[in-house]
């Protein structure tokens, strides 16, 4: 099966040799590179072969031929944190957090994320997969052809257990790569709030030897947080996950300057996510290291806090990625078409380094960069069509409106 798409305006994040670049980092990310007035041949999935229309063969073949004219292709967004399997919104903490409670309350008062995890342990599997399956088709509809779904609803074996089978089952039957994330270290279950020690034992000693036994999770995730992990806690967490073989990718330094970033670097871990708080000792540690500063912005619009200092990580050379985080409690949209938006308005990007953060750097947080996240040959044909649009810089201009005509995953 051969599809060519012609005439494109503009075929968007192309990397014309072979050498695949793993990242883009620093003043790198500025740079976006593209062709104007392109075609792009598409075979069994795979791209073959693209470039100027001034130099297109004569002779290509296709069963398909898609119009480009006026349009923009590029590679489909890589969300490389989501909690996409949950069981139910929480749209009356939403409405209770208007009135003036905050997030952190909430929780204390058996809220949040316990208020997701006795929904989900009551959920029958069948309907959660359901449900998911939905959610799923809905963002890749929305242009996303990768995504990394975390476990952590259940916060007990069984819980997790059936949780990391929905996201297997999703990665079974997706039309796009799907990623699996441990995080039975959300929070603590209230029978373990006045025992930590008995729900790290319940995660290391039953939890882990499960999941990983049964190859359920790709890499372990902890909430470094004051109220939830501490920096010990997780070091624990993160180093018993490592005996698994599960690489770490963790939430840090959402509310606080928790030493979430330095634990996450100290042990390797791909990417540290949120970082709502930073300052220098944060970036020191990161510039020393491979982890990807992810940032999610999605999650501090609709919690209203202050936004990530994207142009304090980018001026250190860092390759910063951008994420969803879709979940009930802290952002209820797996939707980057806003997230693109958001990251030029409130975190300052331009349209090239946030289209960056979410097609490359996304594929590098999930170590997904040499089948994704540009257009080079022998890649996945993941890709956006957009309708007819004047620039690149539109996309994330024109916040709200569906710009996309097609997506191809
Ligand atoms: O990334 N902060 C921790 N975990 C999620 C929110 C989970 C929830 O509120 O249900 C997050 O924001
Ligand atoms: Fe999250």
């Amino acid at each position: 099966m051969r599809i060519l798409i012609e005439n494109i305006k503009e075929l968007v994040q192309t990397e014309p040799g072979t050498d695949r670049k793993a990242r883009v980092a620093g003043k790198a990310m500025a740079d976006l590179p593209s062709i104007k007035e392109a075609w792009l041949l598409i075979e069994n999935g795979i791209i073959h072969s693209f470039g100027s229309m001034a130099q297109i063969p004569g002779d290509i073949q296709a069963d398909e031929v898609i119009n480009g004219e006026g349009r923009i292709v590029l590679p489909a967004w890589c969300d490389s944190h989501t909690h996409l399997v949950f069981a139910a919104p929480r749209d009356q903490e939403f409405v209770d957090r208007i009135k003036g409670l905050s997030y952190e309350e909430i929780a204390r008062r058996g809220g949040g994320i316990l208020n997701s995890a006795k929904k989900l342990n009551e959920t029958d599997e069948g309907l959660l997969y359901e449900q998911s399956v939905q959610r799923l088709e809905a963002v890749i509809a929305q242009g996303t052809g990768a995504i990394e779904i975390k476990s952590g609803y259940g916060l007990c074996l069984e819980g997790e257990m059936k949780m990391l089978r929905v996201i297997r089952r999703l990665k079974e039957q997706a039309a796009i790569p799907v990623k699996a994330s441990f995080l039975a270290a959300h929070a603590f279950p209230p029978e373990y709030r006045e025992d930590h020690e008995g729900y790290l034992r319940l995660i290391i000693d039953q939890m882990l030897p499960r999941v990983a036994g049964e190859g359920l999770a790709d890499y372990m995730d902890v909430f470094c947080e004051k109220g939830f992990f501490s920096v010990d806690e997780t070091a624990r967490l993160l180093e018993a996950g490592w005996k698994h073989g599960l690489k770490p990718k963790i939430h840090a330094n959402q509310l606080h300057r928790s030493g979430g970033v330095q634990v996450g670097v100290q042990h390797k871990a791909v990417s540290v996510d949120h970082l709502e708080s930073m300052g220098e000792e944060e970036i020191e540690a990161l510039k020393g290291s491979d982890t990807i500063p992810t940032l999610l912005p999605g999650a501090a619009f609709f919690l209203n806090m202050h936004y990530q200092p994207a142009r304090m990580l980018i001026d250190a050379g860092l390759p910063v990625a951008l994420a969803s985080d879709y979940n009930p409690g802290s952002c209820p949209s797996g939707n980057m078409n806003f997230l693109l938006s958001l990251a030029c308005t409130q975190l300052r990007m331009t349209p090239e380094e946030a289209i960056n953060a979410q097609t490359i750097n996304g594929a590098a947080a999930m170590e997904l960069e040499q089948e994704m996240g540009t257009i080079a040959v022998g890649k996945k044909a993941r890709l956006i069509l957009t309708r007819p649009a004047p620039s690149v810089a539109y996309l994330p201009y024109s916040f709200g409106e569906n710009w996309i005509e097609r997506v191809l995953v």
